[in-house]
């Protein structure tokens, strides 16, 4: 029997695998919500820049999270892309609108989901979303996912005030981790100038061993859910040590 709970979107890959490996609970089912999977750990297929794929972790929610017994259950929405880097108006449509899906709609609709789930169960709840300095600052050819992580935070800000409002049974809270080595990283470094005009900053923080490893950001974000966080609160790794 399980006592603790852990879903992890996109934890086939990068971030969201680093959590799967160092999930600090005993007992805990751990399970990956992905395209691929692979991660090792539990895997429940899913595309998140498409609506039929919210409707299969609403169901899981529902399935796994709503009346489990154990002591706590944990979410991490992490799942985002970068996919297709460029100027608005000047890339492909089908692509911008997956990433519209994904970075902005996703966050909302499975943050609503766990929440209801969350209500059915007497364990503690925590929601990490895992956000990205991208929310507050501009970068030319990242247009989508620029306003999608401003989405994530406003959205956990306001769905934290209301769990606050309601005796706070589950605590939201958004953390950027700063710029770490994953696969996202090197499709960054992969762009060209015209798509991505700052490209060279990023290249050159790679030549300079700037970018900090999956697994120490992991082991910040798991420490970071034993602090006595305000419930929205919306946080940076890089402020908050
Ligand atoms: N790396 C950084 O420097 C950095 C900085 C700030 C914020 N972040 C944020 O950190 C999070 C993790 O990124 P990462 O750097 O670890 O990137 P990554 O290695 O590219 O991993 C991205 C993960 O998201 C999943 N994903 C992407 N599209 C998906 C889709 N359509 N459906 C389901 N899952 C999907 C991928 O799984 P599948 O491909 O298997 O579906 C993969 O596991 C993202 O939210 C990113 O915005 C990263």
């Amino acid at each position: 029997v399980s006592d603790a709970l852990v879903l992890i979107t996109g934890a086939s890959s990068g971030i969201g695998r680093a959590l799967a490996h160092s999930v600090p609970f005993d007992a805990a089912r751990i399970i990956d919500i992905s395209r691929r999977g692979g991660a090792g750990v539990e895997h429940v297929r899913a595309d998140l820049a498409d609506p039929a794929g919210w409707r299969v972790v609403s169901a899981l929610f529902a399935d796994e999270v709503a009346g489990f017994e154990g002591s706590r259950v944990v979410f991490v929405h992490n799942a985002g892309t970068l996919e297709p880097i460029g100027y608005a108006g000047e890339v492909e449509p089908a692509a911008y609108m997956r990433q519209v899906l994904i970075n902005s709609a996703a966050p909302q609709v499975l943050g609503d989901a766990f929440l209801r789930a969350a209500l059915e169960t007497r364990a503690a709840c925590d929601m990490l979303m895992i956000s990205s300095g991208a929310a507050r600052s501009v970068y030319e050819g990242w247009s989508a996912y620029c306003a999608g992580k401003a989405a994530l935070d406003q959205w956990v800000r306001t769905a934290g005030a209301e769990q606050r409002r309601r005796g706070n049974h589950c605590r939201v809270i958004a953390v950027a981790p700063g710029i770490v080595e994953t696969a996202m990283q090197a499709e960054i470094r992969g762009s060209s100038r015209h798509a991505f005009p700052e490209v060279a900053k990023f290249e050159q923080l790679h030549r300079e061993g700037a970018l900090r490893s999956p697994a120490e950001v992991a082991r910040e974000l798991w420490a970071l859910l034993e602090r006595d966080l305000e419930n929205g609160a919306v946080l940076d790794l890089r402020a908050s040590s």
